[in-house]
């Protein structure tokens, strides 16, 4: 079991966020936009499956698993939360939110299914975040030139992430997951999170009068497919999903616990 802390960040998110708020660079802002405006729908979804494969637990199995439960939806909840506060903050510059409506309408294909379906997507997307955590844990140079309360933001995410990784994985396996299925969805999250990521980045960048410009092209290779570049850095670790004996905490590192140690000024525990 992983002990699961709630924390809340210390960050105003009254004061309005710059244009191109990250590093002044369009692409590095317009792809985080991008994620930041899947999560609100997002998170609620991963917290809503693993709230119904917890119900779907025999009875005497669930006090193994509520304190842990009870942190993801905790952690996942505050995510939503904050990133609502900074997507209704990026909306100011006009842009607009496609991929919510169109993971909303995806996922309702699924209400009122099996459990464990909602637990595999959300298992592999927690994969993909997870992946992705650990990328900007390791090049957290790649925020120096924000500021620091976004700066914050992107690194307690990242850092969150890592932490409750295995939560949706072990609660599918826990319920008897089948292994085809489990690879099955990773296959469908892929091209769906993707495509969505860059639609979304590419209707941000032209919202934002951006996206014909050389440095848009020149930034978004060098972060997706450079030398240390997140999408190729990120290529081994994703395929290892679909090795028979994966689990996510075999791509444990020490950087999430790391910056939560160095960062604690940053936020407060709640419930503590
Ligand atoms: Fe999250
Ligand atoms: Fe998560």
């Amino acid at each position: 079991m992983t002990e699961l802390v709630v924390r809340r960040l210390l960050i105003d998110l009254d004061q309005p966020v710059a244009r191109h708020w990250c590093n002044n660079d369009a692409f590095l802002t317009a792809w985080f936009n991008a994620l930041s405006m899947s999560f609100p729908v997002g998170e609620q979804f991963f917290i809503d499956s693993v709230r119904q494969g917890y119900k779907a637990l025999p009875p005497a199995q669930q006090e193994r698993w509520k304190a842990e439960v009870q942190g993801f939806v905790g952690q996942e909840a505050t995510h939503r939360r904050i990133h609502g506060l900074f997507n209704a903050r990026i909306e100011q510059h006009g842009l607009v939110n496609d991929w919510e409506p169109r993971a909303r309408a995806r996922l309702e294909l699924i209400t009122g299914t099996d459990p464990r379906h909602g637990l595999a997507i959300t298992a592999a997307n927690e994969h993909f975040t997870a992946l992705f955590a650990e990328w900007m844990l390791a090049h957290p140079g790649l925020l120096d030139g924000c500021e620091p309360r976004l700066k914050a933001l992107w690194l307690w995410h990242s850092a969150e992430e890592a932490e409750h990784k295995c939560t949706a994985f072990d609660l599918y396996r826990a319920l008897g997951g089948d292994e085809r299925w489990r690879l099955r969805w990773m296959r469908r999250v892929t091209v769906i999170f993707l495509s969505d990521a860059l639609r979304q980045t590419v209707a941000n960048l032209r919202r934002d009068g951006t996206l014909w410009r050389w440095s848009t092209w020149r930034s978004g290779w060098r972060l997706l497919m450079g030398r240390d570049g997140l999408l190729r850095k990120s290529f081994g670790p994703w395929r290892d999903y679909f090795r028979a004996d994966f689990h996510p905490e075999q791509q444990h590192s020490e950087r999430s616990q790391q910056w939560l140690r160095e960062h604690q000024n940053l936020y407060t525990r709640v419930g503590a």
